[in-house]
């Protein structure tokens, strides 16, 4: 390691100060911690990729009506707990614009964040059927997820979809649902960690089976409209962001406000259930909860017990978003291209020191550029490619956190500036020397 730019021996006492085991299966806010240590003793600025922070200003809209608000003293009141109701009518017309789904403003339901919906929805979902205990987890995928679940004692089972992408998908889903005992489809589109985007044929295979053997799906949108590759940005114009939802009414929605409105310190999201599935009785979710459908359950039943509702604020804030998109005021994916571009960029400089992408395509079409891509290096584990790059000045998660069976890394674009670059560039060059394309 003689070309490191950092004192190994710095790195090294900040990993043990920290009481990390093994630095390589590190969890994200670890890494966090540790840079941030390192950064502050070495006076080293390292490329960070580790965490999903927007690194973009908040959508101004949003911070003027929720000024606005404050200032008409919505502070005081308690907001409604399923949403304001401007809220969720922009919400439902969102839906209508974008993805071309008609849904019910009922079912539109802000959450503190999509981090609350899906733990309130997964906690319905895992109490639907007595039968029906386990939610499966098609990964790679989101690590907070997971440990929501072991938060809340509910089992989930999980694949790796890289080797079964298109049709292949359908054998691997039912040998997993013939099985009877599940409750739940769950999958991010785009794909954190891998941005990878499920083409149409595989959302209709995950509907049909949602359909055949009555599984709520639930797709979480955290990186609504970023396929960068089609325009998804015009209301009422195709292409629409693909769903599931033209494939089957059983799926739950999670619409983050955090990426696409780089919103993430207001903790505002948005669940959307369909009126079929908001209204349908399930007889052991009524006795566990006592709460007539899925709907009530998850608005009276665990968002009160949550949070009460989300911040009142907020809400006005959103609504003003989605209404400034709707109206084709605000063109918010416009204002995320940065992150593609970016992505671009630095998906050069590490393929030109040695390093390759792991999920490369969707089917036979390079994947997009957008928040994250992930990395191998030859002859390297995922974990091992983590702590040697720290020495490097370069931070990133190992994909194993995230429910990959590659080995590699999850670099996430947000953080990075294109003034570093040139750093980034430098170091890899160094890195590249060190290891010559062989690993440790
Ligand atoms: C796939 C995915 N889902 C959900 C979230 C969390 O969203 P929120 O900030 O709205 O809670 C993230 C954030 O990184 C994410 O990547």
């Amino acid at each position: 390691m003689a070309n490191s730019p950092l004192d190994k021996a710095v790195v090294d006492s900040k990993i043990k100060e920290l009481r990390i085991s093994d630095v390589g299966k590190a969890s994200i806010r670890e890494i966090v911690a540790l840079v941030n240590l390192v950064e502050a003793a070495t006076g080293v600025k390292y490329i960070r990729m580790e965490m999903g922070v927007p690194g973009l200003p908040p959508s101004q809209v949003g911070v003027d009506a929720e000024i606005a608000a404050l200032k008409r003293g919505v502070a005081a009141i308690y907001p409604i707990i399923d949403g304001i109701q401007p809220l969720k009518e922009q919400a439902a017309l969102f839906v209508k614009n974008f993805m071309n789904i008609e849904v019910d403003a009922k079912g539109c339901i802000p959450t503190v964040g999509s981090m609350q919906g899906t733990f309130a929805a997964f906690m319905a979902a895992g109490y639907t059927d007595t039968k029906k205990d386990t939610a499966l987890f098609i990964d790679p995928g989101f690590p907070v997820q997971k440990q929501q679940m072991m938060v809340l004692g509910l089992k989930y089972e999980s694949f790796d979809v890289f080797h079964y992408r298109g049709e292949k998908l359908r054998s691997k889903l039912e040998e997993y649902l013939s099985k009877g005992n599940i409750n739940s489809i769950i999958y991010s589109n785009p794909n954190n960690p891998a941005w990878i985007c499920f083409t149409d044929d595989e959302l209709k295979i995950i509907g049909e089976l949602a359909n055949q053997y009555d599984v709520i799906v639930m797709e979480d949108l955290a990186y609504f409209g970023m396929d960068f590759r089609h325009d998804l940005s015009q209301p009422g114009v195709p292409p629409f962001q693909p769903t599931v939802a033209n494939y089957t009414n059983n799926f739950v929605l999670f619409i983050s406000s955090s990426k696409i409105f780089s919103y993430a310190g207001q903790r505002i999201g948005l669940m959307i259930i369909p009126e079929g599935l908001y209204n349908r009785e399930f007889p052991a979710l009524q006795q566990r909860f006592e709460s007539a459908t899925f709907g009530s359950t998850i608005v009276f039943r665990l968002l009160y017990s949550l949070s009460s509702g989300t911040s009142h604020s907020a809400q006005w804030a959103l609504a003003a978003m989605l209404e400034a998109a709707n109206k084709g005021q605000f063109d918010f994916v416009e204002g995320v291209k940065l992150y593609g571009e970016k992505a671009s960029a630095m998906k050069k400089i590490f393929t030109d020191n040695g390093f390759e992408i792991v999920y490369k395509t969707d089917l036979e079409e390079p994947i997009a550029d957008g928040f994250y891509f992930t990395l191998s290096y030859p002859g390297m584990t995922g974990n091992q490619l983590v702590e040697n790059l720290l020495y490097y000045g370069v931070s990133a998660i190992a994909l194993d956190n995230t429910g990959s069976d590659e080995e590699g890394i999850r670099a996430c674009v947000s953080f990075v500036q294109p003034e570093q670059f040139g750093e980034l560039e430098k170091r890899l060059q160094l890195f590249n020397a060190e290891y010559g394309g062989k690993g440790k």
